[in-house]
């Protein structure tokens, strides 16, 4: 029987959901499938598997650092098939064409590749009231990456694959964004650059429970303390209760980039979105 390991990272649920059809298709074609949320950990060792997946939601138009960092931390993929899927809320950029380069680059050899929307909980826009992408992944998204699955049994089994085209790069505002947000700024410098208002945090620990690098300790007050090993998913700062954490994001330097961003994806026809109110760590739809 054919094995398949399935590796992701999902914050919001979206990306485990499609993790979670990709794996159901495969297994109705008769395969084993192992699933790991890299969040609560992924095997190094990969043999014993026929392929391996990849899904990693997009962030800043390019790949979550774990995945990317996991997909390092296993470099030789000599002999294996493997395939990645992305979720994305308005452009993807280059997060799945990145996963693909690096998988490519190891040594493995590509049977697929799945991409669609995932509701887009990034605190900056939720503030501004507009949730993207809102139902996404729908019924029928889930349906396609059951298919996907299944393709992708058949391709292991033998059938042509049909290498998928290279996502376009993303236009310029997009690319000064991720370099904006690239690793080595993120964890150099916005790291240190997160902050607690004092008199408002309750030491409610939510934000350490949250982290989903366990990025934030604390420090003799129970108030959070982050370490260098942060995404900037910026989820401690959304789902505080107290609205007691201010990320550098939250700095008036970034306010305009997310106002374009906003205008821009509210503006394209292929981006259903519903409007939100974000208080108190909640997101409520309108
Ligand atoms: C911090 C952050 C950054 C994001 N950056 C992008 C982006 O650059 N482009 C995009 O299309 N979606 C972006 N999104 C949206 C996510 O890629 C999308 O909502 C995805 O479905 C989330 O996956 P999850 O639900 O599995 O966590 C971002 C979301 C967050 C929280």
């Amino acid at each position: 029987m054919l094995k398949t390991l399935i590796v992701y990272f999902s914050f919001g649920g979206t990306t485990a959901k499609v993790a979670e059809s990709i794996a159901t298709g495969l297994r109705l074609a008769g395969q084993k499938v192992d699933l790991c949320n890299i969040r609560d950990g992924a095997p190094k060792n990969i043999e014993g598997y026929d392929a391996i997946g990849i899904g990693t939601p997009s962030y800043y138009f390019r790949p979550a650092f774990n995945i990317s960092e996991y997909v390092r931390s296993i470099s030789d993929l000599h002999g294996m098939q493997a395939f990645v899927f992305t979720l994305y809320g308005t452009y993807p950029g280059a997060a799945g064409n990145d996963v693909r380069k690096a998988l490519s680059a190891a040594g493995a050899e590509e049977i697929g590749y799945f991409k669609c929307r995932g509701a887009d909980f990034f605190n900056g826009y939720l503030r501004e009231g507009y949730l993207f992408s809102a139902n996404n992944p729908t019924q029928d998204e889930l349906a396609q990456a059951e298919r996907f699955g299944r393709t992708l049994a058949g391709v292991m089994s033998g059938r042509a694959y049909v290498p998928m085209p290279e996502d376009p790069e993303p236009p310029l505002m997009y690319r000064i964004e991720r370099l904006l947000a690239s690793q080595w700024i993120v964890k150099r410098i916005y790291s240190r650059l997160f902050s607690v208002k004092r008199h408002k945090c309750t030491a409610c620990n939510i934000c350490v429970q949250l982290c989903p690098t366990q990025n934030i300790t604390v420090d003799a007050s129970g108030r959070p303390v982050w370490k260098s090993n942060c995404l900037l998913c910026v989820c401690c700062e959304m789902k505080c209760p107290e609205e007691a954490i201010t990320s550098p994001l939250s700095w008036p330097l970034f306010y305009p980039a997310i106002l374009y961003n906003v205008r821009r994806a509210s503006k394209d026809p292929d981006i259903q979105y519903a409007k939100v109110r974000l208080s108190r760590g909640e997101t409520t739809r309108l």
